[in-house]
């Protein structure tokens, strides 16, 4: 008698099997996580490192720090277009410290993503940018392609301006094929138009065969609030905005499942690659927690990686002149329990 119990339960159980849907349909209001990439932090966009490495903020030891801190990768912002040579070449020098930056994160634990920086000239100038982008990641495709899959690139930040989803989407195939030649399924990451704006998200277009492409967007809405006092955003002399209402609260989280949505019905990664609120124009810092760490909250919820922006510059999580973790931010960022209900 035991026996035909035993062997209608493990019936019952193939069936369920079976009939199991995958993995990311059996969580409807999650999308597919990134592999590797979950909480990270921006690094060394604006370090003299790369110009002149005696002067570098930035040492080795912060890459424990890093890790040591609850941080599981770095975005590595480069504007390699001005190291290059009239032959675009990159400069080897910078190379050089590119691979320190590589190999130090890597043994540190922490994965890498390559995020190519020069949104900037690429916006304004396309004619320009279709030659050298395809440059830059020939070269950086060919010498990195034998790292660990903890290293992924990142083929352009924010296009914006005359770099529309027309446009944008049409040098999606060419710089994805020449990646692709040397790391076949080497994670790349890719984002929408409109400074990888959300709204764009259904105007990106992706080969649909390959997989190995992570979707990345940034967050920084309310603009009027995260980057009041900041000088490049027009909000210059702008004070006193605050955000933690109810409302502000529905409205990220309206946004965010708005990306749930459509990162699960695309089947696609998401990453949040940046978000952050300016930290010299007045905010109480204790609001600029309370928005950082329900940002960090929505994408936890979603299955989104996401990366603060920035360890060190403005919007710091790091202060370097203190040598430590900017605590309440750092707290909101990682010690904050993700909830599966609301943040
Ligand atoms: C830019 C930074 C800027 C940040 C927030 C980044 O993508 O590179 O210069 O501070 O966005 O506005």
């Amino acid at each position: 008698m035991w026996k035909i119990v035993l062997l209608a339960a493990l019936a019952v159980v193939a069936a369920l099997e079976l009939s199991a849907p995958a993995r990311h349909e059996m969580h409807p209001t999650r999308a597919i996580e990134p592999v590797q990439f979950h909480r990270g932090v921006n690094i060394l966009g604006y370090d003299p490192l790369w110009t002149n490495p005696q002067k570098a903020r930035f040492q080795a030891r912060h890459f424990t720090d890093i890790r040591n801190g609850g941080f599981d990768f770095v975005r590595v912002n480069l504007f390699v277009f001005r190291h290059l040579d009239a032959q675009n070449r990159i400069d080897p020098k910078w190379l050089k410290r590119l691979d320190w930056v590589v190999a130090n994160a890597t043994k540190a634990g922490l994965g890498v993503i390559l995020d190519e920086h020069d949104f900037g000239t690429c916006s304004n100038d396309v004619a320009t940018c279709r030659v050298k982008l395809p440059a830059v990641w020939r070269q950086l495709s060919q010498r990195y392609r034998s790292q660990p899959p903890t290293v992924a690139f990142e083929l352009l930040n924010e296009p914006h301006g005359r770099l529309d989803s027309e446009t944008w989407n049409a040098m999606i195939p060419g710089l994805l094929s020449i990646v692709r030649a040397t790391n076949p399924t080497r994670t790349v990451i890719i984002g929408p138009t409109h400074w990888y704006s959300l709204s764009d998200l259904p105007a990106l277009s992706l080969p649909p065969n390959d997989r190995n492409i992570t979707v990345t967007f940034h967050y920084y809405g309310p603009y009027r609030f995260t980057h009041q006092g900041a000088s490049w955003s027009k909000l210059k002399d702008l004070r006193g905005v605050t955000w933690g209402s109810r409302s502000d609260r529905e409205g990220l989280r309206d946004n965010f499942d708005k990306v749930g949505a459509w990162a699960r019905n695309e089947r696609r990664p998401i990453l949040l690659g940046e978000f952050g609120t300016y930290d010299k124009g007045g905010t109480p810092i204790a609001m600029r927690a309370d928005y950082i760490g329900a940002v960090a909250c929505e994408a936890g919820r979603h299955g989104f990686g996401w990366a603060y922006w920035q360890f060190d510059g403005n919007f710091i999580v790091w202060d370097m002149s203190r040598d430590t973790w900017v605590r309440p931010i750092k707290d909101a960022l990682i010690n904050r329990r993700p909830s599966t209900t609301a943040c």
